[in-house]
């Protein structure tokens, strides 16, 4: 079970060697249909610690080459000069001492004072016959001066970790990115659990002077009920509204932090934006109600174990998530590859609520747009639709706006605590018969009948204790003819304010992924869906209202989107 949670690329390649093949229910066509263009897409991944050296980013992730076997658990390596193209380059880590010897898992890479990158990794060693005993290691480029950072060392300290007392080595991993103190001394965090049944959550602190040795602090946080925090993240965010990122070291009065974990129960990336506590080393949220792993989100779809990074290149903090496959192990198997890198995103903090975030795909897609399309002023009367004439194709970039109907708005904190929220996306559909405002939106990937489609709604409701709460929806049910696929709903509340005078949507979609960003990125969906008929030139925009009151959108522009190559080195 443990193994299966851990490593979770490792399970989707395991299936794909082991499990017979079947003829799908899909032709070979509709699979080669479903492969997107603009994404990065290793064979199998997850995330490890990006960066960005000497005019490239780069970007690792787990991979096992020899596919049959558990624990060869490899860091695979591509670059980038625009996060957008990548190439793919030889392996950095492969486990081959006690310490890691049946895998290099996930960790960070730091940037040292003289400039010089470090990663820091989970091994798997070969300590316990019993147990997978997880350690910490370190790592160093082998010639500094090499701007694809090739070739790594492992340092003659490793293990610099492994389980501290009162700790289980096999819920024990993931080192963050390092950040310095003013005292000069490195920190990091490790995820691990404990209490009983290892039901406690929590990132464990540890101290180096030197980035050699290393020496367990003690927690920074934890939070009961929670399980593993597998990839913890930690890093300051400005208060003052700018989009500029800082530095993971940096501490001053005028930012917060965000401490963000995945679930290894719930399977969500979870954060907080709160307090470091300098002084004795620990962290406080600043809503409890929205601790960390209990409160907000990254992204109410399919996206797990993220990892954010410092750009120093273009003074910018950036995500980076894995989004797995969600139809079946058969449909993988006839494809031959599972799971795709999200577009990478740009973070910050949102000045109208200074206790989430904002996240939008990084301004360098926007250089993969070509044909345009635009309309303006399109009044939806209640049950109508509205095609996007002329526009069709799986490769699309879409920007649309809505005027704000006129509902008094007053969210309250509490709609962010979206799963709990007293009505959930997973109540209504884009078929719901309306409330007053919604369901209305947008469909994408749907056919000319609106067999196959694909939707994304607002839909206003209204409680006594909070006020009125606008619900941000995707509606899969009809996103496939397919019956073997899940199809189940993804949303929660969005934060919309009087003042925002409109209704935000921005939509990447790319065969088989949809990315979608609500009120300026205050909150993301990222949705797996296969259409069968709905593919290609097949594949159209809609907007529609099933609400009972007419409503506006002004404006819908649609760009569709360049093939993006992944080259070899
Ligand atoms: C652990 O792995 C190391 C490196 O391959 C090997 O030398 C050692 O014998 C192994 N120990 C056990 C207990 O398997
Ligand atoms: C280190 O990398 C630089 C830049 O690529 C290269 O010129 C140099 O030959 C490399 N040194 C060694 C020892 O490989
Ligand atoms: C540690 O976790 C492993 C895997 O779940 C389990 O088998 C083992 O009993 C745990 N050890 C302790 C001391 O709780
Ligand atoms: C850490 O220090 C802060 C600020 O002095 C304090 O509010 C907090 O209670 C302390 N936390 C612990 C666990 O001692
Ligand atoms: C759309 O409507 C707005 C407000 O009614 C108006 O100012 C604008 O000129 C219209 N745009 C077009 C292209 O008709
Ligand atoms: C999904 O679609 C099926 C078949 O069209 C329908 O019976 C069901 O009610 C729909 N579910 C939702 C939540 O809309
Ligand atoms: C709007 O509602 C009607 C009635 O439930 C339904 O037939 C139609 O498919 C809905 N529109 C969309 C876009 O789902
Ligand atoms: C929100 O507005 C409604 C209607 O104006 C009001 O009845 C309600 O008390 C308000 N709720 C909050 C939490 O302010």
């Amino acid at each position: 079970m443990m193994m299966m949670k851990v490593v979770i690329c490792v399970v989707l390649l395991i299936l794909v060697l082991l499990v017979p093949s079947s003829n799908g229910q899909y032709s070979q066509a509709v699979l080669l249909a479903q492969r997107t263009g603009f994404h990065f897409q290793p064979i199998k991944n997850w995330m490890n610690g990006p960066l960005y050296y000497k005019g490239y980013y780069h970007l690792f992730y787990q991979y096992n080459p020899y596919a049959a076997v558990w624990g060869n658990i490899v860091w695979g390596h591509a670059v980038s000069s625009d996060l957008i193209h990548w190439r793919y380059l030889e392996e950095a880590l492969v486990g081959s001492e006690w310490y890691d010897i049946y895998g290099c898992w996930t960790g960070s890479a730091t940037l040292l004072d003289d400039g010089t990158p470090a990663i820091l990794y989970t091994g798997w060693s070969n300590a316990s016959a019993v147990i997978q005993s997880q350690t910490q290691n370190l790592a160093f480029p082998a010639n500094a001066s090499d701007p694809l950072l090739l070739k790594w060392v492992k340092s003659a300290h490793n293990p610099i970790a492994t389980a501290p007392p009162g700790y289980n080595s096999s819920y024990f991993r993931d080192p963050t990115t390092s950040w310095q103190g003013p005292d000069g001394e490195w920190r990091i965090l490790v995820g691990a659990n404990m209490g009983t049944g290892g039901n406690i959550g929590t990132a464990l602190v540890y101290k180096s002077k030197d980035f050699q040795t290393w020496s367990f602090e003690h927690p920074l946080h934890e939070v009961p009920g929670t399980g593993m925090w597998e990839c913890p993240d930690f890093y300051p965010v400005a208060l003052s509204g700018s989009k500029l990122g800082l530095d993971t070291s940096v501490l001053g009065v005028s930012q917060k932090h965000v401490l963000k974990i995945s679930s290894n129960n719930l399977r969500h990336d979870y954060y907080s934006v709160g307090t470091y506590y300098y002084n004795n080393q620990t962290y406080e949220p600043d809503i409890k109600q929205l601790d960390t792993a209990i409160g907000l989100r990254y992204d109410y779809g399919n996206y797990y174990a993220s990892k954010s990074f410092f750009d120093q290149h273009k003074g910018r903090r950036i995500l980076f998530g894995w989004v797995e496959e969600s139809d079946t192990a058969q449909e993988d198997i006839a494809k031959g590859w599972s799971s795709i890198q999200a577009i990478p995103r740009q973070i910050w903090l949102d000045s109208v609520t200074p206790t989430a975030l904002l996240q939008l795909p990084i301004e360098e897609v926007k250089n993969l747009r070509s044909t345009k399309y635009e309309q303006t002023n399109v009044t939806l009367s209640p049950g109508s639709v509205f095609p996007a004439q002329g526009v069709q194709g799986v490769q699309l970039d879409i920007e649309l706006t809505f005027a704000l109907p006129h509902v008094p708005q007053n969210s309250t904190t509490e709609e962010f605590l979206g799963e709990e929220g007293p009505l959930e996306c997973s109540k209504i559909g884009a078929g719901t018969k309306g409330a007053k405002y919604g369901p209305f939106g947008i469909l994408v990937l749907a056919t000319e009948d609106l067999q196959e489609q694909t939707a994304f709604f607002f839909y206003f409701t209204y409680s006594q204790k909070s006020g009125w709460l606008t619900l941000l929806c995707n509606d899969r049910n009809k996103s496939s003819v397919a019956s073997n696929l899940d199809k189940s709903s993804y949303g929660t509340y969005l934060r919309v304010y009087p003042n925002d005078k409109s209704l935000v949507l921005r939509i990447l979609v790319d065969h088989s992924v949809v990315e979608t960003f609500g009120q300026w990125g205050r909150m993301a969906i990222t949705s797996r869906v296969y259409p069968q008929y709905a593919i290609g030139n097949s594949a159209k925009v809609f907007l529609f209202n099933n609400g009972t009151e007419d409503v506006k959108a002004r404006s819908l522009k649609i760009w569709s989107m360049n093939t993006v190559k992944l080259t070899n080195f």
